[in-house]
């Protein structure tokens, strides 16, 4: 197929752009996955030409890189970039982007990409300001990538997808989660579809529960600006966990491609039980790291509002109402300043039918658990139960651990895998509209209640599993939190 020969990266100078998608072209570039005729212009508010934007890449990237910095390299891949100047709603600055563009090249070129690297804020005057100067480039297949959050609520992301496609078509639109580029999510769907062990049991019958969890031990650093007014349920839960879960629980798609996939995905977040207004803190929880063994408490970060009611933590259940997950909770919980860094998702099975052992020593038989690691460990593990050896008949959990990946593979990391698929045109990893509108559908009435409930956000120490109160949002007494792998 014919790629696109510009990739342009609006936002360059930003987080974003420095700590993922510069390393995630620089290793593409540096493993030749990338057209020989693709080209990427950098733009910013700064007035700088492409010599200053290669010294700050310079100055910027051993940090991200670390041993994986190659000066060598870094030459190549700086000489790949050309920088302009935007300002995000002055047209003459789009015409000199234009000029840019239009430089000849070698090679053979259909379009280009522009990267919205921006605050969700300035999406609409990027997209605008891009068709105003010719740029949409509907009949030549141009792309825009937007980031996450789309919108601020369901209202807001029905006029924000509205206001994009008044200037570009939904094919040329990529809505990137970049939790779908990690592999270990895409190996979800080869754990239970690529394996008649697992994908009998993986349903109401078998399955008691669901546990979805990322934990993070970092806090919200630098970002107060962007999280403060975001909150754990928009930034995380409305996202990336709720595509973990459409995921854990779709059906087989009829086939691999973007539109199959999607469709099951929506079917998911369609069925989940609207939660009732009157009903939200029975199902939804939310709390904020207060001071504790690892840092200072949330209201005391730099730039967080005294008396911010935002939520870092968030746990929540929910119900899908359809013939596979009928009475079974899903259990999603997400915090930031918690004890370690782990992304998982774990399946407790029911207990056997029979307590044939009940007469015996053994007075409580542990329950089986599917687990599946997802970060930084990538591992699948499953709990059975065996015999202790000796005279007594006890029983201890074995567990069955298989690492995702064999020694001396390197990671491919989520935004390469995405940024490889956008220069592809490959959509199947990048978000339909109607999976972040269900989306939007499941969450927005804990967001309007947390809204209105001003006085009361439960607490958790800094470096602790969160607050005590998120216990009680399960079904039945023997089901917990699985902290660990
Ligand atoms: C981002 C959120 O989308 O994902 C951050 O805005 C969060 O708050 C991050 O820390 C987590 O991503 P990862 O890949 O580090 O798990």
């Amino acid at each position: 197929m014919i790629g696109p020969c510009h990739f342009v990266i609006f936002g360059a100078t930003g987080d974003l752009s420095v700590n993922k998608l510069l390393p995630a072209l620089y290793y593409l570039q540096r493993e030749g996955r990338l057209p020989e005729s693709l080209a990427f212009i950098a733009v910013s508010r700064r007035p700088w030409d492409t010599a200053q934007w290669q010294a700050f890449m310079r100055e910027q990237l051993p940090e991200r890189l670390g041993e994986d910095f190659d000066e060598q390299n870094f030459r190549r891949f700086s000489r790949l970039f050309s920088y302009v100047q935007v300002v995000h709603d002055c047209p003459a600055h789009y015409g000199e982007l234009k000029l840019e563009l239009a430089k000849p090249r070698e090679g053979v070129c259909a379009n280009v990409v522009f990267y919205l690297a921006v605050a969700p804020a300035d999406f609409t005057v990027v997209v605008s300001q891009l068709d105003g100067a010719g740029l949409s480039g509907r009949l030549f297949g141009n792309r825009v990538v937007v980031e996450k959050p789309f919108g601020y609520d369901l209202d807001t992301s029905l006029q924000l997808n509205h206001h994009l496609h008044q200037h570009f078509e939904e094919e040329q639109i990529y809505r990137i989660d970049h939790y779908l580029g990690k592999e270990t999510v895409q190996n979800l769907l080869v754990f239970r579809f690529a394996n008649s062990l697992v994908e009998p049991i993986w349903n109401r019958n078998y399955i008691d529960h669901v546990q979805i969890t990322v934990a993070e031990t970092r806090g919200i650093g630098a970002r107060a600006g962007y999280f403060d007014h975001t909150g754990a349920l928009r930034d995380m839960v409305q996202n990336h966990m709720m595509q973990l879960l459409s995921v854990v629980a779709m059906e087989p798609p009829a086939q691999l491609d973007a539109d199959a996939l999607r469709d099951e995905k929506v079917k998911v977040l369609r069925s989940i039980r609207p939660i009732p207004k009157h009903a939200v803190n029975q199902f939804a929880l939310r709390a904020q790291y207060g001071a504790g063994d690892s840092g200072p408490g949330y209201r005391d970060e730099a730039g967080v509002t005294a008396n911010s009611m935002t939520e870092t933590y968030v746990a929540a259940k929910f119900y899908i109402d359809n013939w596979r997950w009928s009475g079974v909770p899903f259990y999603l919980r997400t915090g930031k300043q918690l004890p370690h860094d782990r992304s998982m998702v774990s399946l407790r099975l029911k207990h056997p039918p029979q307590q044939l052992f009940r007469e015996t020593t053994m007075e409580h038989v542990e329950p089986n658990w599917i687990v599946l690691s997802l970060q930084p460990e990538e591992s699948m593990h499953i709990e059975l139960q065996a015999k202790v050896p000796g005279l007594d008949m006890r029983t201890r959990t074995l567990p069955l651990r298989a690492s995702f990946r064999s020694d001396g593979e390197r990671p491919l990391g989520a935004y390469e895998a995405l940024l490889l698929d956008v220069i592809e045109g490959d959509h199947s990893l990048f978000i339909r509209f109607d999976e972040v509108e269900w989306s939007w559908r499941v969450v927005d009435p804990i967001l309007r209640t947390w809204s209105r409930e001003t006085d009361y956000i439960h607490s958790y120490p800094a470096g602790s599993w969160g607050p005590e109160a998120a216990s009680r949002l399960f079904d039945s007494d023997d089901q917990r939190w699985r902290n660990d792998l």
